[in-house]
């Protein structure tokens, strides 16, 4: 195929896959992570509407706990979503690039830009959604959201116990390190040779990216898109949707 016959870029269709088939075991016990409520709503649907909220995106693959791919479909079917909006479940693997990979195989052929989005990062901005897109469709095969880090990271000797003290053996320059969050947005290609030849484990997307040799740019994050964790994120989120309902009330 010449390039003359590929879609312009700013034309290039747009779909994000978004993992939520993890437990949550840091969160504690309970429902799947993505199924649990924020401010009454499943975090998944948070996370749905946020890369809805983008006119750029037309297809969202939703990849769900195996045992509960039924039960994420009625959901989609609950709530209001936008109608120019189209949505797939599939069921995900045991891990999370296993669960990307099986949203990956779900993609259409049309669609030439992919994000990849953690249910577990529900309340990310709609502008951090559409600078990620823009940066892929003028170019770049790989795109990250990033922030400055607020703490100084010491990289350490692990111990062999849990409350044993480790050895410090270096300290990074905290200016030139960034927190990666998510949506990551990729050229379909790039991201589907990647899931297709990196084996080793890796914790994001552009991670498999970078291993295949590949360019990797990061573009500014958002401090909403933190990702829930812990319980204490959940705090930080609710107070967060609190706050967007005291600013939408004025
Ligand atoms: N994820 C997935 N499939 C898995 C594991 C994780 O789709 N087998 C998804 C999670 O649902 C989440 C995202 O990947 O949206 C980021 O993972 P993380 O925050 O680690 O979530 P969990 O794996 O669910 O949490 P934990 O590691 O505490 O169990
Ligand atoms: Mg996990």
């Amino acid at each position: 195929m010449s390039d003359d016959s590929r879609p312009s870029p700013a034309a290039a269709l747009t779909a994000a896959v978004i993992p939520a088939a993890g437990r949550g075991v840091r969160l504690g016990p309970g429902a799947p992570k993505a199924l649990r409520a924020l401010g009454g709503t499943p975090m998944l649907i948070h996370a749905v509407r946020a890369m809805a909220a983008s006119r750029a995106v037309s297809l969202v693959i939703v990849v769900a706990p195996p045992d509960g791919t039924a039960e994420v479909k009625s959901l989609l079917d609950a709530y209001a979503l936008p109608e120019r909006t189209d949505f797939l479940v599939v069921s995900g693997g045991a891990t999370r690039q296993e669960s990307v990979k099986l949203g990956l195989d779900a993609l259409p052929p049309e669609y030439a830009v992919v994000l990849v989005h953690d249910a577990a990062r529900p309340l990310v901005p709609v502008d951090t959604v559409d600078a990620v897109i823009e940066a892929v469709r003028d170019g770049a095969p790989a795109v990250v959201p990033a922030v400055p880090l607020a703490d100084t990271v010491k990289q350490v000797e692990p111990a062999a116990a849990p409350d044993d003290p480790e050895p410090v053996v270096a300290t990074p320059d905290r200016s030139l390190l960034r927190a990666v969050q998510t949506p990551q947005g990729f050229d379909r290609a790039t991201l589907i040779r990647a899931h297709e030849t990196v084996t080793d484990a890796v914790t994001d997307d552009a991670g498999m990216v970078e291993q295949i040799g590949v360019r990797v740019v990061a573009v500014p994050g958002h401090e909403e898109a933190f990702k829930v964790t812990r319980p204490l994120d959940l705090v930080l989120a609710e107070a967060v949707l609190a706050r967007r309902r005291l600013n939408d009330g004025f």
